[in-house]
């Protein structure tokens, strides 16, 4: 039996309706910044919890552009989560600040006990990451941004539909980006991504810095970029955003179902889950003992487990300008070679479901 990481031929196996909505958007030749671009735009915002959404042309420009926003450029530091995805670190570089990594936690989320220790007389603001759909802890971050005067913005490109309490993900940052990339939970056709932010200034910032700078055909506020969310792709997400409730709630129960199974195995270590956190499962990630084995033999068996990532960032070639060693961030380090990876997305069957349970069972001798 295969179980598939990427659930895209199921997702996208009954596509009439989406097609039909895509030819009425070729025949009106609303392609850019069009009606389904605003469209998706409100639904967003009122998904996350936040007063605008502005629809930019990927989770990286997402955070790239919430970063030039808030005026960070060169000879500031932007500290994030030594173990995020490349693209955090890229949109800090972009932005022409200095990367600065901080720990995680045993949660895959960055420690806010260590953030303080980071902050210096340059940092510009805090770019934590909500990982793998485990929201960082909100308030933690926000009452260390706000002591030191610094903007927070939110790297929920994983994670739409994670909340800590009354918290969602995405709704309580200077800005927040996310990534609507075809394996997310809430993915479109291609690239796309969005950025939520409560300040009517930063919205219209976002609008300019997205769109050349222009304030009208005619007049060009400042130089800028383009980084539009298509229309297209906007359209596809109309839709999807329709079973956006389905898929969170889907991806839980999966979770919670594999993890009551494995939970007895002792070779295995789950994140502490908090009932007052809600988990949207991009990632549904743990660690185990002989974890590149236990990769080996689970890929033989047909499932398609992965590990997010075996080397955190600050180990990578590319940080090599930044100084850092091994040994500096020790619980990110000790992640890398323990975590592991099983596919939990909203199409598995429960065929799928069992025989992912029973492989890693029989792997450690307690089928
Ligand atoms: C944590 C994180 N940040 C940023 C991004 C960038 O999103 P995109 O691929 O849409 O540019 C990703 C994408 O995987 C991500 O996982």
């Amino acid at each position: 039996m295969k179980v598939r990481y990427s659930y895209l031929a199921r997702q996208f196996a009954e596509i009439e309706p989406i097609l039909d909505d895509i030819r009425a958007l070729v025949k009106s030749g609303d392609f850019t910044l069009g009606a389904p671009v605003r469209q998706f735009e409100e639904s967003f915002a009122k998904l996350i919890g936040a007063k605008y959404a502005v629809g930019v042309g990927s989770g990286t420009d997402a955070l790239f552009l919430s970063l030039k926003a808030l005026g960070v450029g060169p000879g500031d530091e932007v500290i994030t989560a030594a173990n995020t995805f490349v693209a955090t670190a890229g949109a800090i570089e972009t932005a022409g600040a200095r990367i600065v990594f901080v720990d995680c936690n045993e949660k895959f989320v960055i420690d806010p006990s260590k953030i303080e220790k980071a902050i210096t007389k340059k940092t510009k603001a805090l770019l934590p990451v909500h990982w793998g759909g485990q929201a960082f802890d909100i308030e933690a971050i926000l009452k260390i941004a706000d002591k030191h005067g610094l903007p927070v913005v939110e790297d929920a490109c994983q994670s739409i539909g994670a909340a800590v309490g009354s918290r969602r993900a995405g709704a309580s940052g200077a800005a927040a980006g996310f990534s609507l990339h075809p394996l997310k939970n809430l993915n479109v056709w291609g690239d796309g991504g969005v950025i939520t932010t409560n300040s009517e200034k930063t919205r219209d910032q976002l609008r300019l810095l997205r769109n050349h700078g222009m304030s009208s055909r005619d007049e060009y506020a400042f130089y800028a970029y383009n980084s539009r969310l298509d229309s297209l792709q906007a359209v596809v997400g109309n839709h999807l955003i329709k079973d956006f409730e389905w898929i969170t709630q889907t991806r839980i129960d999966n979770a919670v179902r594999i993890e009551k199974a494995l939970k007895p195995i002792k070779a295995l270590t789950f994140p502490p889950r908090s009932a007052n956190e809600r988990h949207s499962y991009h990632l549904y990630q743990f660690l185990a003992e002989d974890r590149d084995k236990l990769l080996k033999f689970l890929v033989e068996k047909g499932i398609d487990a992965k590990v997010h990532y075996p080397r955190p960032l600050h180990l990578q070639p590319a940080s090599k300008p930044l100084g850092y060693k091994a040994g500096d961030f020790p619980v990110a380090e000790a992640q890398a070679k323990a975590t592991i990876t099983l596919p939990v997305h909203q199409h598995l069957t429960d065929e799928e479901i069992e025989h992912m349970i029973a492989c890693v069972k029989e792997f450690y001798g307690e089928a």
